[in-house]
Formats: C-alpha cells, structure tokens, sequence
C-alpha cells in the first residue's frame, strides 16, 4: 500500500489515528472540568500505565479539551532529577499570562504575580525567569522556604484569579513518578487546600505504575484528591481491532479478518505495538484487503523495529548486573516476581541483590505492584530479553 497514505503512529505521545478505548477517562476530564469550572470539588486524575500504552497521548487530548474550554493549561514533562521551583515558577507565569495578558492584569493577577516573585527569590534567587514580570514580592506571603507552603500560597492565589478571570488552571504532568517524595508531597498539598476551596486550578498525570504508592506515602490523604485511573492493552475483541480497521477502512483498505488475529494476537492489543505492526504491514502489502499471509510475513520485520525502537534504548541503559537481573526475571515468565526468587536467579541473597532492584526501579523499568515484588513496566520486555540476550542465560558470575 502507499506508504504516503499510511496512517498509523507509532512513537512517543504521537497522535493515533484512532484513540480507541478511552472513553471513559476522556468522558471524566470533562467532568472534572465542568464541575471545576461551576465551583464544584472534584478528584483530579492521574492516569498510570506500563510503557506505550497511551498516557502522554491522553493528556495531549486533554489538553486540546481544557484549551478548547479556554482554560490556561502548562504541559511539563518531568525529568528525573530536574529542578523542579524554578520549572514551577515558570509554569506559573505561563499560566497567568494565559489568564490574561499583562498590561490587563486585575489586582488578583498581580498579587499571584507578587507571590510567584517572592516563591522564586525564595526557591531560585538567581533564577531569570521572573525577567518581564517587574513586579514586587509579597512580603510574608511564598517566601517561608518551606516548599510546600510557598507552593499552597502560590497554587491558591493563582486559583483565585482563575476564578475571577471565570475560567480554570490546569497543569499536566506527564512522568510524574519522576517527581521526588518532598516535590510530589508540596503538590499534593496545595492542590489539597485548593481542592477544600473549590478553586479552579488542577493537575491531572500520568505516569508508571508505582505512582499511586508514591502519592500514599507522600500524602495519606492523596487518594481522596486523585484517581488513579490505570489504562493498558486495548481490548481484544474490540478497541484492538478497531484500532486497527477503522484508519485503514478510512482510506479504503480492509484487514481480513484472520489478519487482525494475529495482529492482536502478537501485540497483546498493546498500542504502541498495534500502531507499529499496523504501519509496516501497510508498507509492505502489496493490495486491500490486508491478508494473514501479508500479516505473517512481515513479523520479522516488526520485531526488527520494536527491538531497535522501543527495547533497545531501554536495555541500554542497565549496567551489565541489572541487565542480568532482568533477564532472570525475564526466565521466570512476565508476570510480578518475588525479589527473592530473582536474586536466587542471579546467584544473590536477597539483601545482595536489593541495590541492583532499586536501581533498575529508580530507572523506571521496573515498579513494585505489591510488597516484595518488582514487575516490568515495559510490556513483552521479557520476550525481548529473551530473544536478544540469551547468552545471559545461566551466565557465570
Ligand atoms: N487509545 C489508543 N488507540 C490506539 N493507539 C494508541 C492509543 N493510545 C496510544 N496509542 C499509540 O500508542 C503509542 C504510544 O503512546 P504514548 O506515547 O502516549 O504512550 P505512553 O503511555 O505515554 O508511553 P511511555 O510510558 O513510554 O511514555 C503511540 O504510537 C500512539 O499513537
Ligand atoms: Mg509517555
């Protein structure tokens, strides 16, 4: 088929050419909007999820909604170990000056303005940001030094005057298990004291799996402020296939449906591996309808590209030990395993073997699903290690 016509994806947060399956979570955005937007309190939303299930895509589309509904929205994605006062800062002026251009500002903006002069000589004295604001910090008011207050002060005067401009704050956090505990937990609590006034101005995330704990350990009371609503493989007999059929019917190309099967069958209804396995077999089929024989053939080739542009780059980044250590894992089956058996599988105590463990979740490629246990965060990631690093297996110390 021609390749200058073919619709699929795959990548980091691009657009599908069919968002299948999320109905419900985009249904809850507008929720949350509207009830925000009416002086209701609702729980905000941070979406989880294992690797290329869809998460940045999402808030992307919330995104256009809440611009759509002329709120001022920041998107951020978090990297590890970033600064993250000054980012705020930033995302603060940017919002305001979404709020409403400057030389408009009403008494409420310039005192959100004076408190995020004084948050940043607090937190950033030599931070530039504040360049263009030419405004005074609020003596007293964001300057304690003590993160979590400064940013309650600062989230609830920006509140305020999103309220009197009638519109709304959003702030969207992709990769928010990058957050560190005391930066996760001054979020929490400001968007807590904003959430007991009703004020319009939220954060809505997405991140890996573990986050949920992350924010119970940060806040007990986090679970009360967010959802924490989990997205992964698309379902089967449905959104997988439709995923699939619905871009190609478009433009006038059929699947047949023993085809779809095997595609389904392959990626797990994973997004990220639908998009790519749909992409090459448009390349590569030479006429509509899509056969099984053209969807067979072209396994290897997608393999090929899932191994070179989503494994890969994640394998890389291990050290020869954790490298071993998943791929023991990676023996025992993809499901959640015991540290224990783990270590036993790398010739290691489990207290010798704890190092490695945390390292590899601190990396973002494992999560612990429950005590004592550490899962992939990236799915068929033991298929993979399987496949390309099986001299690892059994390898001496
Ligand atoms: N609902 C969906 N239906 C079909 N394809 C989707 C859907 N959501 C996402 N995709 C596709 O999946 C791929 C991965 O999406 P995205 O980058 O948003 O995942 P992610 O969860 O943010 O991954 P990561 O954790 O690696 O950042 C993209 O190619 C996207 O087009
Ligand atoms: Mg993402």
């Amino acid at each position: 088929m021609d390749p200058r016509k073919n619709p699929f994806a795959p990548g980091a947060g691009t657009k599908p050419p069919a968002l299948v399956g999320r109905d419900d979570q985009i249904e809850s955005f507008d929720v949350l909007l509207e009830r925000l937007e009416n002086g209701y309190a609702e729980q905000s939303m941070i979406i989880t999820g294992l690797r290329g299930v869809g998460k940045t895509v999402l808030l992307e589309v919330f995104r256009e909604k809440a611009e759509a509904r002329e709120w001022a929205t920041v998107e951020w994605e978090v990297e590890k170990n970033s600064p993250f006062s000054s980012k705020m800062a930033s995302q603060v002026r940017r919002a305001l000056l979404q709020l409403a251009p400057k030389a408009r500002w009403t008494n409420r903006l310039a005192r959100a303005a004076s408190i995020l002069k004084s948050f940043t000589l607090t937190f950033n004295p030599d931070g530039a940001m504040t360049a263009g604001l030419d405004i005074d910090a609020l003596v007293g008011v964001g300057d304690s030094g003590t993160l979590s207050e400064d940013l309650t002060d600062l989230f609830v005067a920006t509140g305020e005057a999103a309220r009197e401009q009638q519109t709304g704050v959003i702030f969207l956090l992709d990769e928010i298990q990058y957050l560190r505990p005391a930066e996760l937990e001054a979020l929490i609590a400001a968007l807590h004291r904003c959430a007991r006034r009703s004020l319009p101005i939220t954060l809505v995330g997405a991140g890996l799996p573990q986050i949920p704990r992350l924010a119970g350990e940060a806040k007990s009371y986090s679970e009360r402020l967010f959802r924490f609503p989990v997205i992964g493989e698309l379902d089967a007999k449905t959104d997988a296939r439709d995923a699939l059929v619905l871009p190609a019917r478009d433009l006038g190309v059929e699947f047949e449906s023993d085809a779809i099967d095997l595609i389904v069958d392959y990626t797990q209804g994973y997004p990220y591996f639908l998009q790519e396995y749909g992409k090459i077999v448009w390349d590569e089929s030479p006429t509509s309808p899509i056969s099984r024989i053209d969807t067979r053939s072209v396994l290897p080739l997608v393999e090929a590209k899932l191994d070179e542009s989503f494994f890969r780059v994640r394998a890389e980044r291990t050290t020869e030990l954790e490298l071993r250590y998943l791929f023991a894992m990676a023996e025992l089956g993809p499901q959640a395993h015991r540290a224990s058996e783990v270590a036993r599988g790398i010739d290691r105590t489990t207290e010798q073997a704890g190092p490695v463990r945390s390292r590899l979740i601190d990396k973002g490629l494992l999560y612990t699903p429950g005590h004592g246990y550490a899962a992939f965060t990236v799915p068929q990631f033991d298929r993979y290690l399987l496949r390309r690093h099986s001299d690892l297996a059994g390898a001496p110390e």
